[in-house]
Protein backbone atom coordinates (compact mmCIF):
# COMPACT_ATOMS: atom_id res chain seq x y z
CA UNK A 1 0.00 0.00 0.00
CA UNK A 2 1.25 3.40 -1.42
CA UNK A 3 0.40 6.52 -0.17
CA UNK A 4 0.29 9.70 -2.35
CA UNK A 5 0.03 13.31 -1.48
CA UNK A 6 -1.49 15.62 -3.70
CA UNK A 7 -1.53 18.97 -2.81
CA UNK A 8 -3.65 21.60 -5.02
CA UNK A 9 -6.38 18.65 -5.56
CA UNK A 10 -9.61 20.49 -5.09
CA UNK A 11 -8.26 22.85 -8.48
CA UNK A 12 -8.35 22.79 -11.84
CA UNK A 13 -5.85 20.29 -12.78
CA UNK A 14 -5.77 19.02 -9.55
CA UNK A 15 -8.89 17.50 -9.37
CA UNK A 16 -8.29 15.31 -12.43
CA UNK A 17 -5.20 13.84 -11.18
CA UNK A 18 -6.54 13.29 -7.52
CA UNK A 19 -10.18 11.46 -9.60
CA UNK A 20 -7.59 9.27 -11.85
CA UNK A 21 -5.50 8.21 -9.03
CA UNK A 22 -8.42 7.48 -6.69
CA UNK A 23 -9.80 5.23 -9.10
CA UNK A 24 -6.77 4.06 -10.94
CA UNK A 25 -5.01 2.93 -8.03
CA UNK A 26 -7.33 1.51 -5.29
CA UNK A 27 -4.58 0.02 -4.04
CA UNK A 28 -3.00 3.34 -2.48
CA UNK A 29 -4.22 5.63 -0.25
CA UNK A 30 -4.69 9.29 -1.97
CA UNK A 31 -4.13 11.98 0.05
CA UNK A 32 -5.37 15.56 -1.12
CA UNK A 33 -4.57 18.25 0.38
CA UNK A 34 -5.67 21.91 -0.37
CA UNK A 35 -5.87 25.31 1.20
CA UNK A 36 -9.58 25.94 -0.72
CA UNK A 37 -8.35 29.53 -1.95
CA UNK A 38 -10.76 30.87 -4.19
CA UNK A 39 -9.67 28.63 -6.86
CA UNK A 40 -10.19 25.63 -5.07
CA UNK A 41 -13.46 23.44 -5.04
CA UNK A 42 -14.36 20.13 -3.09
CA UNK A 43 -17.35 20.22 -5.63
CA UNK A 44 -15.10 18.96 -8.06
CA UNK A 45 -14.86 15.67 -6.22
CA UNK A 46 -18.03 15.40 -5.57
CA UNK A 47 -18.33 11.94 -7.13
CA UNK A 48 -15.01 10.77 -5.43
CA UNK A 49 -15.37 11.83 -2.17
CA UNK A 50 -17.04 9.02 -0.65
CA UNK A 51 -13.81 6.38 -1.88
CA UNK A 52 -12.16 4.26 0.99
CA UNK A 53 -9.18 5.09 -0.59
CA UNK A 54 -9.50 8.86 -0.62
CA UNK A 55 -8.74 11.59 2.05
CA UNK A 56 -9.11 15.47 2.29
CA UNK A 57 -7.31 17.51 4.38
CA UNK A 58 -7.97 21.30 4.22
CA UNK A 59 -4.14 22.95 5.24
CA UNK A 60 -1.97 25.91 3.56
CA UNK A 61 1.57 24.92 2.34
CA UNK A 62 2.73 28.21 3.18
CA UNK A 63 2.21 26.75 7.38
CA UNK A 64 5.30 25.10 7.67
CA UNK A 65 4.72 23.29 10.76
CA UNK A 66 1.45 22.11 10.18
CA UNK A 67 3.28 20.44 6.65
CA UNK A 68 5.46 18.62 8.94
CA UNK A 69 2.22 17.24 11.04
CA UNK A 70 0.87 16.05 8.29
CA UNK A 71 3.71 14.50 6.39
CA UNK A 72 4.48 12.92 10.05
CA UNK A 73 0.94 11.72 10.40
CA UNK A 74 0.36 10.04 7.52
CA UNK A 75 3.80 9.32 5.65
CA UNK A 76 3.22 9.83 2.22
CA UNK A 77 5.45 7.34 -0.23
CA UNK A 78 5.24 10.38 -2.85
CA UNK A 79 4.00 13.54 -3.28
CA UNK A 80 2.77 15.63 -6.61
CA UNK A 81 2.65 19.13 -6.20
CA UNK A 82 0.34 21.22 -7.55
CA UNK A 83 -1.13 24.07 -5.26
CA UNK A 84 0.12 27.08 -6.64
CA UNK A 85 -1.55 30.51 -7.54
CA UNK A 86 -2.26 30.14 -11.17
CA UNK A 87 -3.23 32.88 -13.02
CA UNK A 88 -1.06 35.39 -14.82
CA UNK A 89 -2.86 38.29 -14.22
CA UNK A 90 -3.61 38.09 -10.22
CA UNK A 91 0.44 37.48 -10.30
CA UNK A 92 0.58 41.22 -11.71
CA UNK A 93 -1.56 43.04 -9.11
CA UNK A 94 -0.70 40.34 -5.92
CA UNK A 95 3.10 38.96 -6.74
CA UNK A 96 3.73 38.67 -3.00
CA UNK A 97 1.23 35.88 -2.51
CA UNK A 98 2.80 33.82 -5.26
CA UNK A 99 6.15 34.08 -3.56
CA UNK A 100 4.37 33.28 -0.73
CA UNK A 101 2.34 29.73 -2.01
CA UNK A 102 4.46 29.03 -4.83
CA UNK A 103 7.78 29.63 -3.14
CA UNK A 104 7.85 29.48 0.31
CA UNK A 105 5.22 26.70 0.21
CA UNK A 106 7.27 24.42 -2.26
CA UNK A 107 10.11 24.67 0.26
CA UNK A 108 8.18 23.91 2.75
CA UNK A 109 6.69 20.88 1.20
CA UNK A 110 10.52 19.82 0.34
CA UNK A 111 11.51 19.99 3.77
CA UNK A 112 9.01 18.06 5.42
CA UNK A 113 9.29 15.59 2.82
CA UNK A 114 13.30 15.10 3.24
CA UNK A 115 12.66 15.44 7.08
CA UNK A 116 10.05 12.40 6.80
CA UNK A 117 12.37 10.30 4.12
CA UNK A 118 15.72 11.01 6.00
CA UNK A 119 17.62 9.96 3.21
CA UNK A 120 16.33 6.69 2.86
CA UNK A 121 14.68 7.09 -0.68
CA UNK A 122 14.08 3.75 -2.05
CA UNK A 123 10.33 4.35 -3.31
CA UNK A 124 9.94 7.58 -2.82
CA UNK A 125 9.35 10.64 -5.15
CA UNK A 126 8.76 14.40 -5.39
CA UNK A 127 6.87 15.46 -8.55
CA UNK A 128 6.70 18.83 -8.66
CA UNK A 129 4.02 20.18 -11.53
CA UNK A 130 5.20 23.21 -13.45
CA UNK A 131 3.91 25.22 -16.55
CA UNK A 132 5.86 25.91 -19.72
CA UNK A 133 5.86 30.13 -18.82
CA UNK A 134 8.90 29.64 -17.15
CA UNK A 135 10.68 29.61 -20.43
CA UNK A 136 9.57 32.86 -21.18
CA UNK A 137 8.17 34.12 -24.86
CA UNK A 138 8.86 32.52 -28.10
CA UNK A 139 8.95 34.44 -31.33
CA UNK A 140 7.20 33.38 -34.34
CA UNK A 141 8.72 29.86 -34.65
CA UNK A 142 10.90 27.56 -32.46
CA UNK A 143 9.53 25.21 -29.37
CA UNK A 144 10.22 24.94 -26.04
CA UNK A 145 12.76 21.92 -24.99
CA UNK A 146 13.57 20.65 -21.67
CA UNK A 147 17.40 22.06 -22.44
CA UNK A 148 15.62 25.39 -23.45
CA UNK A 149 16.94 28.42 -20.75
CA UNK A 150 14.38 29.46 -18.22
CA UNK A 151 13.63 33.19 -18.53
CA UNK A 152 10.21 34.05 -16.96
CA UNK A 153 8.48 37.29 -17.58
CA UNK A 154 5.36 37.55 -15.16
CA UNK A 155 5.37 37.00 -11.35
CA UNK A 156 3.76 34.21 -11.34
CA UNK A 157 6.56 32.36 -13.97
CA UNK A 158 9.37 33.95 -12.09
CA UNK A 159 7.59 32.32 -8.83
CA UNK A 160 7.42 29.16 -10.65
CA UNK A 161 10.77 29.10 -11.70
CA UNK A 162 11.57 29.96 -8.69
CA UNK A 163 9.95 27.07 -7.20
CA UNK A 164 11.20 24.47 -9.84
CA UNK A 165 14.88 25.68 -9.33
CA UNK A 166 14.09 24.56 -5.42
CA UNK A 167 13.15 21.34 -6.29
CA UNK A 168 16.32 20.51 -8.53
CA UNK A 169 18.61 21.83 -5.39
CA UNK A 170 16.87 19.31 -3.40
CA UNK A 171 17.96 16.14 -5.68
CA UNK A 172 21.39 17.56 -6.53
CA UNK A 173 22.01 19.01 -2.99
CA UNK A 174 20.62 15.78 -1.00
CA UNK A 175 20.06 13.36 -3.53
CA UNK A 176 15.87 13.68 -3.30
CA UNK A 177 14.25 11.37 -6.35
CA UNK A 178 12.45 14.39 -7.57
CA UNK A 179 10.58 14.82 -11.12
CA UNK A 180 9.41 17.91 -12.67
CA UNK A 181 6.70 18.57 -15.57
CA UNK A 182 6.31 21.64 -17.45
CA UNK A 183 2.85 21.18 -19.11
CA UNK A 184 1.19 23.86 -21.76
CA UNK A 185 -1.97 25.42 -21.11
CA UNK A 186 -4.45 23.20 -19.99
CA UNK A 187 -8.68 23.60 -20.93
CA UNK A 188 -11.46 21.04 -19.87
CA UNK A 189 -13.74 20.58 -17.10
CA UNK A 190 -13.73 22.16 -14.15
CA UNK A 191 -11.58 25.15 -15.40
CA UNK A 192 -11.58 27.90 -13.34
CA UNK A 193 -13.52 31.18 -15.44
CA UNK A 194 -10.60 33.53 -14.64
CA UNK A 195 -8.74 31.99 -17.68
CA UNK A 196 -9.34 32.44 -21.25
CA UNK A 197 -11.47 29.40 -22.60
CA UNK A 198 -13.64 29.04 -19.11
CA UNK A 199 -14.41 33.33 -19.11
CA UNK A 200 -15.41 32.83 -22.72
CA UNK A 201 -17.70 30.51 -22.32
CA UNK A 202 -19.51 31.65 -19.47
CA UNK A 203 -19.33 35.22 -21.39
CA UNK A 204 -20.90 33.60 -24.87
CA UNK A 205 -23.79 31.87 -22.18
CA UNK A 206 -24.48 35.60 -20.66
CA UNK A 207 -24.30 37.63 -23.34
CA UNK A 208 -21.45 39.34 -22.01
CA UNK A 209 -18.39 41.28 -23.94
CA UNK A 210 -15.20 38.32 -24.97
CA UNK A 211 -12.29 40.34 -23.27
CA UNK A 212 -9.35 39.87 -25.80
CA UNK A 213 -6.25 41.43 -24.79
CA UNK A 214 -4.18 43.78 -27.06
CA UNK A 215 -4.17 42.60 -30.96
CA UNK A 216 -5.39 38.66 -29.80
CA UNK A 217 -2.31 37.36 -31.86
CA UNK A 218 -0.75 35.66 -28.68
CA UNK A 219 -0.36 32.10 -29.18
CA UNK A 220 -0.76 29.19 -26.83
CA UNK A 221 -0.23 25.52 -27.41
CA UNK A 222 -3.33 24.03 -25.55
CA UNK A 223 -4.01 20.71 -24.00
CA UNK A 224 -6.81 18.79 -22.73
CA UNK A 225 -6.99 18.50 -18.64
CA UNK A 226 -7.34 14.81 -18.65
CA UNK A 227 -4.22 14.26 -21.12
CA UNK A 228 -2.08 16.52 -18.65
CA UNK A 229 -3.38 14.06 -16.12
CA UNK A 230 -2.24 11.04 -17.73
CA UNK A 231 1.19 12.56 -18.54
CA UNK A 232 1.76 12.59 -14.70
CA UNK A 233 0.56 9.33 -13.87
CA UNK A 234 2.95 8.18 -16.56
CA UNK A 235 6.46 10.30 -15.29
CA UNK A 236 5.38 9.50 -11.50
CA UNK A 237 4.94 6.07 -12.02
CA UNK A 238 7.99 6.06 -14.92
CA UNK A 239 10.42 8.38 -15.56
CA UNK A 240 13.83 8.46 -13.77
CA UNK A 241 14.85 10.20 -10.93
CA UNK A 242 16.16 13.57 -11.87
CA UNK A 243 14.64 13.83 -14.92
CA UNK A 244 12.27 17.08 -16.72
CA UNK A 245 9.32 16.00 -18.77
CA UNK A 246 7.72 19.12 -21.05
CA UNK A 247 3.88 18.14 -21.88
CA UNK A 248 2.21 19.78 -24.47
CA UNK A 249 -0.69 19.41 -27.10
CA UNK A 250 0.94 19.88 -30.58
CA UNK A 251 -1.74 22.63 -30.73
CA UNK A 252 -1.58 26.25 -31.29
CA UNK A 253 -4.00 28.87 -31.64
CA UNK A 254 -3.79 32.54 -31.37
CA UNK A 255 -6.51 33.94 -28.81
CA UNK A 256 -8.48 35.81 -31.23
CA UNK A 257 -8.60 32.31 -33.33
CA UNK A 258 -9.67 30.10 -30.61
CA UNK A 259 -12.15 32.78 -29.33
CA UNK A 260 -13.84 32.22 -32.86
CA UNK A 261 -13.79 28.82 -32.78
CA UNK A 262 -15.42 28.76 -29.29
CA UNK A 263 -17.67 31.06 -30.65
CA UNK A 264 -18.59 28.54 -33.40
CA UNK A 265 -19.20 25.96 -31.46
CA UNK A 266 -21.13 27.35 -28.66
CA UNK A 267 -23.57 28.75 -31.65
CA UNK A 268 -23.81 25.73 -32.87
CA UNK A 269 -24.49 24.14 -29.66
CA UNK A 270 -27.22 27.39 -28.52
CA UNK A 271 -28.90 26.83 -31.37
CA UNK A 272 -27.80 30.43 -32.20
CA UNK A 273 -27.43 31.70 -35.52
CA UNK A 274 -24.14 32.01 -37.25
CA UNK A 275 -21.77 34.17 -36.26
CA UNK A 276 -24.13 35.83 -33.66
CA UNK A 277 -22.12 35.07 -30.40
CA UNK A 278 -18.14 36.31 -32.29
CA UNK A 279 -20.06 39.95 -32.19
CA UNK A 280 -18.99 39.47 -28.53
CA UNK A 281 -15.52 40.27 -29.21
CA UNK A 282 -14.59 43.20 -27.87
CA UNK A 283 -10.50 43.91 -27.69
CA UNK A 284 -9.58 45.49 -24.49
CA UNK A 285 -6.15 46.64 -22.85
CA UNK A 286 -3.79 44.72 -23.22
CA UNK A 287 -1.66 42.63 -20.30
CA UNK A 288 1.61 44.24 -19.50
CA UNK A 289 4.54 42.30 -19.94
CA UNK A 290 2.00 39.54 -22.34
CA UNK A 291 4.39 36.40 -23.68
CA UNK A 292 4.02 35.97 -27.60
CA UNK A 293 3.71 32.79 -27.77
CA UNK A 294 4.12 29.61 -26.10
CA UNK A 295 4.68 26.12 -27.78
CA UNK A 296 6.14 22.75 -26.25
CA UNK A 297 8.32 20.22 -28.21
CA UNK A 298 6.79 17.04 -26.24
CA UNK A 299 9.03 14.51 -28.39
CA UNK A 300 10.78 13.74 -25.08
CA UNK A 301 7.71 12.45 -23.10
CA UNK A 302 6.23 10.81 -26.38
CA UNK A 303 9.41 8.64 -27.54
CA UNK A 304 10.56 7.92 -23.62
CA UNK A 305 6.84 6.82 -22.26
CA UNK A 306 4.75 6.74 -25.22
CA UNK A 307 2.76 10.01 -24.10
CA UNK A 308 0.65 11.61 -26.41
CA UNK A 309 -2.87 13.42 -26.76
CA UNK A 310 -5.90 11.29 -26.62
CA UNK A 311 -8.01 13.50 -27.58
CA UNK A 312 -8.23 16.29 -31.03
CA UNK A 313 -8.94 20.06 -29.81
CA UNK A 314 -12.20 20.31 -31.49
CA UNK A 315 -13.20 17.05 -29.30
CA UNK A 316 -11.79 18.27 -26.44
CA UNK A 317 -13.29 21.71 -26.77
CA UNK A 318 -16.53 20.42 -27.56
CA UNK A 319 -15.92 18.26 -24.62
CA UNK A 320 -15.65 20.93 -22.25
CA UNK A 321 -18.15 23.20 -23.96
CA UNK A 322 -21.20 20.07 -23.39
CA UNK A 323 -19.76 20.05 -19.63
CA UNK A 324 -19.77 23.47 -18.84
CA UNK A 325 -23.54 23.26 -20.59
CA UNK A 326 -24.57 21.04 -18.14
CA UNK A 327 -22.69 22.30 -14.60
CA UNK A 328 -24.39 25.51 -15.37
CA UNK A 329 -24.43 25.36 -11.38
CA UNK A 330 -20.90 24.95 -10.85
CA UNK A 331 -20.30 28.23 -12.87
CA UNK A 332 -23.05 29.80 -11.04
CA UNK A 333 -21.54 28.82 -7.62
CA UNK A 334 -17.86 30.21 -8.92
CA UNK A 335 -18.97 33.34 -10.26
CA UNK A 336 -20.90 34.78 -7.94
CA UNK A 337 -19.12 36.17 -4.81
CA UNK A 338 -15.42 37.32 -4.96
CA UNK A 339 -15.43 36.44 -8.51
CA UNK A 340 -17.82 39.26 -9.45
CA UNK A 341 -15.26 41.62 -7.22
CA UNK A 342 -12.32 40.40 -8.87
CA UNK A 343 -14.05 40.73 -12.54
CA UNK A 344 -15.15 44.11 -12.07
CA UNK A 345 -11.34 45.36 -11.03
CA UNK A 346 -9.91 43.37 -13.69
CA UNK A 347 -11.94 44.16 -16.80
CA UNK A 348 -13.37 47.89 -15.59
P1 LIG B 1 -5.83 26.25 -9.85
O1 LIG B 1 -5.59 27.68 -9.53
O2 LIG B 1 -7.08 25.84 -10.54
O3 LIG B 1 -5.75 25.38 -8.52
C1 LIG B 1 -4.77 25.59 -7.54
C2 LIG B 1 -5.19 24.81 -6.30
O4 LIG B 1 -4.18 25.03 -5.31
C3 LIG B 1 -6.52 25.27 -5.70
O5 LIG B 1 -7.29 24.14 -5.33
C4 LIG B 1 -6.10 26.06 -4.46
O6 LIG B 1 -7.06 25.99 -3.40
C5 LIG B 1 -4.80 25.35 -4.08
N1 LIG B 1 -3.93 26.24 -3.32
C6 LIG B 1 -3.57 27.50 -3.63
N2 LIG B 1 -2.78 28.02 -2.67
C7 LIG B 1 -2.63 27.03 -1.75
C8 LIG B 1 -1.92 26.94 -0.52
N3 LIG B 1 -1.22 27.99 -0.05
N4 LIG B 1 -1.95 25.79 0.17
C9 LIG B 1 -2.66 24.72 -0.29
N5 LIG B 1 -3.37 24.76 -1.44
C10 LIG B 1 -3.35 25.90 -2.15
O7 LIG B 1 -4.54 25.80 -10.67
P2 LIG B 1 -4.41 24.77 -11.87
O8 LIG B 1 -4.67 25.49 -13.13
O9 LIG B 1 -5.14 23.54 -11.53
O10 LIG B 1 -2.84 24.48 -11.81
C11 LIG B 1 -2.32 23.45 -10.97
C12 LIG B 1 -0.80 23.43 -11.11
O11 LIG B 1 -0.45 23.18 -12.47
C13 LIG B 1 -0.12 24.74 -10.73
O12 LIG B 1 1.07 24.42 -10.05
C14 LIG B 1 0.16 25.40 -12.07
O13 LIG B 1 1.30 26.24 -11.97
C15 LIG B 1 0.40 24.20 -12.94
N6 LIG B 1 0.09 24.38 -14.37
C16 LIG B 1 -1.12 24.91 -14.75
C17 LIG B 1 -1.42 25.02 -16.12
C18 LIG B 1 -2.76 25.55 -16.59
O14 LIG B 1 -2.95 25.72 -17.79
N7 LIG B 1 -3.73 25.78 -15.72
C19 LIG B 1 -0.48 24.63 -17.09
C20 LIG B 1 0.75 24.09 -16.64
C21 LIG B 1 1.01 23.98 -15.30
P1 LIG C 1 -4.86 32.61 -19.62
O1 LIG C 1 -6.00 31.68 -19.80
O2 LIG C 1 -4.91 33.61 -18.50
O3 LIG C 1 -3.55 31.70 -19.51
P2 LIG C 1 -1.98 32.16 -19.55
O4 LIG C 1 -1.88 33.61 -19.34
O5 LIG C 1 -1.42 31.37 -18.41
O6 LIG C 1 -1.48 31.72 -20.90
O7 LIG C 1 -4.65 33.41 -20.97
C1 LIG C 1 -4.49 32.74 -22.21
C2 LIG C 1 -4.25 33.79 -23.26
O8 LIG C 1 -5.45 34.56 -23.42
C3 LIG C 1 -3.16 34.79 -22.91
O9 LIG C 1 -2.49 35.18 -24.09
C4 LIG C 1 -3.93 35.97 -22.36
C5 LIG C 1 -5.22 35.94 -23.15
N1 LIG C 1 -6.43 36.46 -22.46
C6 LIG C 1 -7.25 37.39 -23.09
O10 LIG C 1 -6.99 37.81 -24.25
N2 LIG C 1 -8.37 37.83 -22.43
C7 LIG C 1 -8.68 37.42 -21.18
O11 LIG C 1 -9.70 37.87 -20.61
C8 LIG C 1 -7.83 36.44 -20.54
C9 LIG C 1 -8.14 35.94 -19.15
C10 LIG C 1 -6.72 36.00 -21.22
Amino acid sequence: MKTILITGGAGFIGSHVVRQFVKNYPNYKIINLDALTYAGNLENLKDIENEPNYVFIKADITDEERMDEIFQEYQPDGVIHLAAESHVDRSISSPLEFVKTNVLGTVNLLNAAKKLWNGNWEGKRFHHVSTDEVYGALGDTGFFTEETSYDPHSPYSASKASSDHFVRAYSDTYGMPIVVTNCSNNYGPNHFPEKLIPLCIHNILNNKPLPIYGDGKYTRDWLYVIDHAIAIDLVFHQAENGETYNIGGFNEWQNIDLVKELCRQMDEKLGREKGESEKLITFVKDRPGHDLRYAIDATKINKELGWKPTVTFEEGLSLTIDWFLSNQEWLDHVTSGDYQKYYDKQYN
